[in-house]
């Protein structure tokens, strides 16, 4: 079901550009089961258990909202793209999540939640550190009293140690493959990663942006934001960051909690 809440503003074409092109084998790309679906679920549930309220900010094909509702949690997703909620509608076809399209750098918020995700890097594809501080400042709205934001976001260190330009390959199905050329800007902090999908004879080109913020600098925006980090891990297992970490979990709350 999709509904109109939270309220937002008019989506920039940009911020849907990766949903759009990718809603057909995003659920390929990124399966909606296995251990880190469930550690992360785990961790949710520690933190603030069932059947509280939760925002998800870019829930993209469900792959996390749609197992947490099952969980017992009351889940609604934003994303700014059609294609995307469209899929996760696909997946979840008894409407166990509720989504708006909208974007979320520029969030405005009918309810309050008590908890708020954002997972999968999906923070740092806002391209400006100006965009990330608002969106900070929208879930610092957003969060109902005693809530909490979670993040979970790559390692900056991961791209940041990438001085030349670097290639992946992916298996996507038996007949598609997926090359990713990356490259970072360490001045801008930013990283372009372009998917090049093969698909049954069909080549098509996906740019990702992201831009990522050092530990320190998230602190800081949160701050500005009025919010405040309560715990930093290294992964849903809540083991300690390392500078080998694959990626961060932050756990954000308001200042005068
Ligand atoms: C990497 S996917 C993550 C999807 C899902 N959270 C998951 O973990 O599988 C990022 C999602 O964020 C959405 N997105 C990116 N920028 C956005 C923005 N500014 N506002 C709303 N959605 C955005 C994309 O359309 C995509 O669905």
């Amino acid at each position: 079901m999709t509904t109109e809440a939270p309220r937002q503003r008019a989506t920039a074409e940009d911020s849907s550009a990766y949903g759009e092109s990718l809603a057909d084998v995003y659920d390929s790309l990124y399966p909606a089961s296995g251990p880190a679906v469930d550690s992360m679920v785990a961790f949710l549930r520690e933190l603030r258990p069932a059947p509280a309220s939760l925002l998800e900010l870019g829930v993209g094909t469900g792959r996390l909202a749609i197992p947490l509702a099952r969980h017992g949690y009351r889940v609604h997703g934003v994303d700014a793209s059609p294609a995307m909620l469209a899929k996760l509608h696909e997946n979840d076809p008894t409407g166990e999540v509720t989504t708006s399209v909208g974007d979320f750098g520029a969030l405005a918020v009918d309810e309050r939640y008590d908890l708020v995700l954002t997972a999968l890097n999906t923070f740092f594809m806002l391209p400006t550190q100006e965009q990330q501080i608002n969106c900070l400042r929208g879930i610092h709205d957003a969060l109902a009293d005693g809530g909490a934001a979670v993040f979970e976001t790559y390692n900056p260190q991961v791209y940041h140690r990438l001085t030349e330009a670097t290639t992946r390959v992916g298996h996507l199905a038996p007949d598609a493959l997926l090359l990713d050329t990356i490259q970072v800007n360490q001045s801008l902090q930013s990283v372009l990663v372009v998917h090049t999908i093969m698909d049954s004879g069909r080549l098509r080109k996906v740019p990702e942006v992201s831009r990522y913020a050092w530990p320190a600098e998230f602190d800081v925006m949160a701050r500005l934001a009025g919010l405040r980090v309560t715990g930093r891990w290294a992964d849903w297992d809540r083991s300690p960051v390392t500078d080998q970490a694959e990626k961060h979990i932050y756990v954000v709350e308001r200042q005068s909690v």
